[in-house]
């Protein structure tokens, strides 16, 4: 709290109405230039909280009198929210992004702008200002709240716009949101990390750990789940450490508990889990809760205790299968367990590659989101001796994948004649009357019926588990 008692880290209500006025504004400029409504084109790479900041973006634009299109040449504002995590994210994006070049030319009046992770280092955004000149507005992660009146400016001065504050982006609440799903919902708890992982560029990026208040998360969850939304994830970079910053602190094991009592039909997601902040407290919440989805997003990065301690993850392989096998004592067969892994951080032997081989063989998880180390500059990693070569590491991560496929084919095989209670989300792509549902551990079920059945919970019997799906009927009544 500041001396006049506000709530300090937190959008003022004075500035958000001050956004809603320029929203007005550009509102009326739009008219004034276009016949018929404007489309925007929101191009979103990287994370799931990228996901959820670009569906705020779609929110403000479309109060703005924006609509949407997914084809670049036919919009008059394209937005790139982008991802710094690794380099092959950034080389799509300047290669996209150089794209325009000639579009812009011939459309003049087109609005060009570039946000996110990337944006908010300096040599990004630097090389943006020297080499890409038709870009127009380029905006930082604290800042998205301010759209309106950055967008205004944009379309108002003969001027090139660039806001990248460093400072930690206060929360701002209130912000319309236009969501991609009318059944499954993102919804952040917490923005940023505090963590500095030595391979890392979220903290440098996304700034420090900031909770939203739980009563502004549960609030956000009741109303989504009267508006018919079925699967709501909660997004934070370390969703375990949730609350720390409350006052009165509130564990993220307590605010689960408390979405689980919200009344209605529903599912819960968490992610992004992290082992050193993981407690056997959380883990039991998940076992008790009915709606929380039994599936645990549980990075482990490496199996081997020195690149661990290299890579200042706080924890060691015997700590994360501890969690691990606790998680599979309370919750058996109904749990999945995912990770992340890096292949070939600086420094890493062959040897202690095969910790992470054991590690994996050892858990058995449902699927695995597998990374070949990319440098960030500016983190400490990045500036280890690095002796392995790429066409080594490449070895080494092809090893890793066919030995998750043969896991999987593995797990498959298990789950012939086993019933799940299932969402089903959408059509199948196994035939025209298949539809597809996902399990509880984010297994993708397919089975023939009725479109009627979409948006709803079904229970399904796996019939067949073909390769990265399984094929099943839905349970007689
Ligand atoms: N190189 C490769 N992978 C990385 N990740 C984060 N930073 C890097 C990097 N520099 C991976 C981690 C993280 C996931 C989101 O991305 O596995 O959990
Ligand atoms: Fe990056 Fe580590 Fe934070 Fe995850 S916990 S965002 S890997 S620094």
């Amino acid at each position: 709290m500041d001396k006049k008692g506000r709530k300090t880290g937190v959008v003022s209500e004075k500035e958000i109405e001050n956004q809603r006025e320029f929203s007005e504004k550009v509102s009326s400029v739009l008219s004034g230039i276009y016949n018929e409504t404007p489309l925007a084109c929101v191009v979103t790479y990287g994370c799931q909280q990228n996901v959820a900041d670009s569906e705020l973006i779609k929110g403000m634009l479309s109060k703005m009198g924006y609509g949407f299109t997914e084809n670049r040449t036919e919009a008059k504002l394209i937005i790139f929210n982008t991802c710094a995590v690794r380099e092959h994210a950034e080389d799509r994006v300047f290669g996209n992004v150089g794209r325009l070049k000639t579009y812009k030319r011939e459309n003049p009046d087109v609005v060009i702008a570039c946000c996110g992770c990337m944006m908010q280092q300096q040599h990004a955004a630097d090389r943006i200002k020297l080499s890409f000149p038709f870009v127009d507005l380029v905006f930082g992660t604290h800042v998205v709240y301010r759209l309106p009146e950055l967008l205004y400016k944009a379309l108002t001065r003969k001027k090139r716009i660039f806001e990248l504050p460093d400072a930690d982006g206060a929360i701002a609440e209130g912000i319309p949101v236009l969501r991609d799903n009318d059944s499954r919902a993102w919804l952040p708890i917490m923005y940023g990390c505090n963590n500095f992982c030595s391979y890392c560029i979220v903290p440098y990026v996304r700034g420090r750990e900031r909770s939203r208040e739980a009563e502004d998360v549960i609030n956000e969850a009741r109303s989504l789940i009267e508006s018919g939304y079925k699967e709501i994830t909660l997004l934070g970079q370390n969703v375990n450490s949730y609350g720390k910053d409350l006052i009165p602190n509130v564990s993220f094991a307590e605010l689960l508990e408390r979405i689980n009592a919200l009344p209605g039909d529903f599912r819960i997601r968490f992610m992004t889990s992290h082992p050193k902040d993981c407690t056997e407290e959380l883990i039991e919440t998940m076992a008790r809760c009915g709606k929380i989805a039994k599936h645990l997003h549980l990075p482990f990065q490496s199996g081997n205790n020195r690149i661990l301690k290299e890579m200042n993850r706080h924890y060691s392989r015997e700590r994360y299968l501890e969690l691990i096998n606790y998680a599979k004592e309370l919750m058996g067969d109904s749990l999945s367990v995912t990770s992340d892994i890096i292949v070939g951080f600086p420094g890493e032997t062959y040897e202690e590659f095969k910790d992470t081989l054991s590690l994996v063989e050892e858990v058995k998880f449902t699927a695995l989101f597998t990374f070949i180390y990319s440098p960030r500059k500016g983190t400490p990693a990045a500036e280890m001796p690095d002796p392995v070569s790429a066409q080594e590491k490449g070895r080494w991560f092809r090893e890793l994948t066919s030995l998750q496929e043969k896991i999987s084919a593995e797990n498959m095989k298990k789950y012939a004649g086993k019933s799940f209670k299932c969402f089903v989300y959408g059509k199948g792509k196994l035939g025209d009357n298949y539809l597809a549902a996902r399990t509880d551990g984010n297994l993708i079920i397919e089975f023939e019926g009725d479109e009627n059945l979409i948006g709803t919970f079904q229970n399904i019997k796996v019939t067949e588990p073909l390769t990265y799906v399984l094929k099943g009927e839905t349970e007689r009544k």
